[in-house]
């Protein structure tokens, strides 16, 4: 594993930290990679609930996690923040200044949703969301989309058969940069101005991740497919940014020549994911471009209350941060009726990135087997189940089967 022998917890987003190979600095190792040695068994987890309905979202995913703990014989330990909207009314900021320090001592971070536009506006609140990506080099942006037999779609072509698929985002750069400016900005010949960053690094790590899943994705289907990757793209009219990214995607193709691959721009592929949504397997884009296409994925999957999310830090030298996509809906918020289920599969995205892949396979099992009886359902399923029933109804499934 490599491991950062210093670190620099310098200013906010895009941090800069330096790395040495020089291996006679042990003693400034990151503490995390020590206690991973001492205690496997033994995770400790942050959870930040965040705003609107992060609460009762968060609430099951622990419920979930202790479960698993109970029944496969590993400790969670939670420790929460009250970092958030209410914290920025308070503090005049999402959450203390060394938020990461806190962090980076945990095994995994869940956060439940940020933001509340009524209280801070969303381009402020949602700082402490990129904060982390970014500081934690969370580079991947994992997120699922498969329709579970008995989940409704608005979408006729999504069954499923037809929906099984992954989107791998890069989480660190690309249009997030948050490089720019403004001139003028209140006279008539104003601007604005925001760059986006594409590094070779950037590129290709999360190009290489997204290969390797395919693989194992092919892999775990049998058969001698391994797999097929998508490229997200935009090179006709991104003449610059996505022209890179496509060289670089063409590049890492060749070290991968048993997985197939294809191209589809990105308008174009929210026409197929509607159109053709089996033809997908795993899809590989930058960071707007990839948070665009999987908002469309989480219809195909039956709606926001299905889509989990992780972003994740592969080398694990940090904390990775699982999270439902879905906002935080202020206006349901303490009402116990927004569905849980996005948030739970968080949680078991979480334990399969811990190593704990049988207690994340039954998990899954578990909510699939609930969906499938079709007795309990939230609201946005077309029941009238609380948000507590339907996480109370999964645990109790998990720990009897
Ligand atoms: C998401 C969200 C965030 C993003 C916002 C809240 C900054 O839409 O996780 O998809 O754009 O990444
Ligand atoms: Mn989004």
């Amino acid at each position: 594993m490599e491991r950062p022998l210093f670190v620099a917890w310098s200013a906010v987003i895009g941090r800069a930290w330096g790395k040495t190979n020089n291996g006679t600095f042990d003693n400034l190792l990151h503490p995390r990679s020590q206690r991973d040695q001492n205690s496997m068994n033994n995770y400790n987890i942050a959870v930040i609930p965040g705003d609107g309905v992060g609460t009762e979202v968060s609430a099951e995913a622990t419920r979930m996690l202790r479960a698993a703990a109970d029944k496969f014989a590993f400790k969670t330990e939670f420790e929460t923040f009250d970092w958030g909207c209410d914290y920025y009314l308070e503090h005049g900021q999402m959450g203390p200044d060394n938020l990461l320090d806190v962090l980076k001592e945990f095994d995994s971070i869940f956060l439940g949703c940020i933001g509340d536009a009524g209280k801070v506006p969303d381009h402020i609140s949602l700082t402490i969301l990129l904060q982390i990506r970014k500081g934690f080099d969370q580079y991947v942006n994992l997120r699922p989309i498969q329709l579970y037999p008995g989940v409704d779609t608005p979408i006729r072509t999504a069954t499923p058969e037809t929906v099984n698929m992954i989107v791998v985002r890069e989480n660190t750069e690309g249009e997030y940069s948050a490089n720019g400016g403004y001139f003028k900005p209140d006279q008539p010949d104003g601007f604005a101005n925001q760059m986006s960053v594409f590094t070779r690094k950037g590129c290709e790590r999360v190009m290489r991740y997204a290969f390797e899943l395919a693989r194992k994705r092919g892999e775990a289907r049998g058969g001698d497919s391994a797999g097929l990757i998508t490229n997200c793209s935009k090179g006709n009219a991104l003449n610059y940014s996505m022209v890179y990214w496509d060289s670089i995607f063409n590049q890492i193709a060749e070290e991968f020549p048993d997985v197939k691959t294809d191209m589809a721009l990105v308008d174009a592929m929210t026409m197929w994911f509607v159109k053709n949504p089996q033809f997908f397997d795993v899809v590989v884009a930058s960071n707007l471009f990839g948070d665009i296409i999987t908002d469309l994925g989480a219809m195909l999957q039956g709606g926001m209350g299905f889509a989990a999310g992780g972003n994740i830090n592969p080398e694990k030298i940090f904390p990775s941060m699982f999270e439902p996509i879905h906002g935080s809906a202020p206006k349901y918020a303490g009402k116990n009726i927004v569905n849980p289920i996005a948030s739970i599969e968080s949680a078991r995205m979480l334990l399969d990135h811990l190593g704990e892949k049988e207690a994340a396979s039954q998990i899954q099992a578990a909510v699939m087997k609930v969906i499938a009886d079709g007795k309990i359902r939230t609201k946005d399923m077309g029941g009238s189940n609380t948000t507590s029933e339907v996480g109370e109804a999964i645990v109790k499934e998990f720990l009897a089967s």
